[in-house]
C-alpha cells in the first residue's frame, strides 16, 4: 500500500537514498531539507512523487508546517555531528548538538503524532546509531545524543502502546556508512581541541585522529543499500519492530561487546 512519508535531512546521504528507494516503491515522499537553496535541485533529482520543502528541525515555524500534513510515516533522519573530549567540551556546544539531534526531533515527533492520531495511526522512525551503544573516547558528544535517541524511541514506543491509538515507534541503528558524516565527526574534535586548548596532549589527540581515520578506512561501508532497506522495511511494516540494525556484522559485534562487558 502506498504511504505518505516525511523524511528530515533528505538533501544528502542516507536520507536522500531512502527517499529515492521509497519513491521507487510507489510511496509519496515529503523530502525535507535543511536549507532553502537545496530545494530546487533535490526536487529535480527526486521527481514528481517527491514534495520537497525546507524543514530546519530547529526552527519552530518550519516544524509547524508538519501539523496539517497527512503523513503515515515520519523518519527523523536529520542530525549533526560534534566530537571531542567530554572533559574539555564547552557545554554550549554539547547543548546545541542535543538541540538538533534530540530535542528538535522529539518536538517534530510530538507535532506529527497528534496529526497521526487524528488520522487513525502512523509510524515514527528515529535514525539513531550503533555509536549510541559503544562508548568511545572523543566521539561521545555525538554518541550521547544517539544513546538518548535510542532510549527515547524505546520509551515512546511503550507510551504509544499505553495510548492505544495505532502509533508505532521504531529505531534504526546504522553502523558506519561512507556518506562523509563520519569523517566530519572525526575531524570536528581536532579543530576545536587544538584551537581552544585541552587536557589532552597534542600527541594524544593526534593518536585518536589517526585511530579514527584508520577505523573509517577499514570499517565504513560504501553503499547505503543495506541501511536504506532496513528503513524501508520499518516504514512499510504494519507492525514495525522496535530496532533495525545494519550492517548485520556490526549488530553482532555490538552484541558481543555487550556480552563481554565492554
Ligand atoms: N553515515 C553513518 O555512518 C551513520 C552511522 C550511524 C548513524 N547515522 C545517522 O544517519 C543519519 C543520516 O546521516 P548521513 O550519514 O546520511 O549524513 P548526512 O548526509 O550529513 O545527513 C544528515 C542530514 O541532516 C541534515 N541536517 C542537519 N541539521 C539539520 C537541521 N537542523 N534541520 C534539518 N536537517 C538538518 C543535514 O543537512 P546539511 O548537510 O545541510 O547540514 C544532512 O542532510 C543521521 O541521523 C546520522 O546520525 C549515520
Amino acid at each position: 500500500m502506498s504511504k505518505s512519508i516525511l523524511i528530515t535531512g533528505a538533501g544528502t546521504g542516507i536520507g536522500k537514498d531512502t527517499a529515492k528507494k521509497l519513491i521507487a516503491r510507489g510511496h509519496t515522499v515529503y523530502a525535507t531539507t535543511h536549507f532553502e537553496g537545496e530545494i530546487e535541485s533535490l526536487q529535480r533529482e527526486l521527481g514528481e512523487n517527491a514534495k520537497v520543502f525546507k524543514l530546519d528541525i530547529t526552527n519552530p515555524d518550519d516544524r509547524a508546517k508538519v501539523a496539517d500534513l497527512d503523513i503515515d510515516v515520519l523518519i527523523n533522519n536529520a542530525a549533526q555531528n560534534a566530537s571531542g573530549s567530554l572533559a574539555d567540551i564547552k557545554i554550549d556546544r554539547l547543548r546545541r548538538l542535543f538541540e538538533v539531534n534530540v530535542f528538535s526531533s522529539l518536538e517534530l515527533t510530538q507535532i506529527a503524532i497528534r496529526r497521526m492520531i487524528e488520522r487513525g495511526g502512523g509510524t515514527v522512525i528515529f535514525i539513531s546509531s550503533l555509536a549510541g551503544r559503544i562508548p568511545e573516547a572523543f566521539v561521545m558528544p555525538y554518541s550521547m545524543t544517539k544513546f538518548a535517541i535510542s532510549a527515547a524511541a524505546a520509551g515512546l514506543r511503550e507510551e504509544m502502546k499505553v495510548l492505544g491509538k495505532g502509533i508505532h515507534v521504531s529505531v534504526v541503528e546504522p553502523g558506519p556508512y561512507n556518506t562523509g558524516f563520519n569523517q566530519k565527526l572525526v575531524n570536528d574534535q581536532f579543530e576545536w581541541m587544538k584551537k581552544e586548548g585541552s587536557l589532552f596532549t597534542p600527541a594524544q589527540i593526534a593518536a585518536r585522529k589517526e585511530k579514527g581515520d584508520r577505523l573509517l578506512r577499514w570499517l565504513e561501508v560504501g553503499s547505503t543499500d543495506t541501511i536504506v532497506d532496513k528503513i524501508v522495511s520499518a516504514a512499510e511494516a504494519a507492525k514495525p519492530r522496535l530496532r533495525y540494525v545494519a550492517p548485520w556484522t556490526f549488530g553482532l559485534l555490538v552484541r558481543l561487546l555487550r556480552i563481554f562487558g565492554v
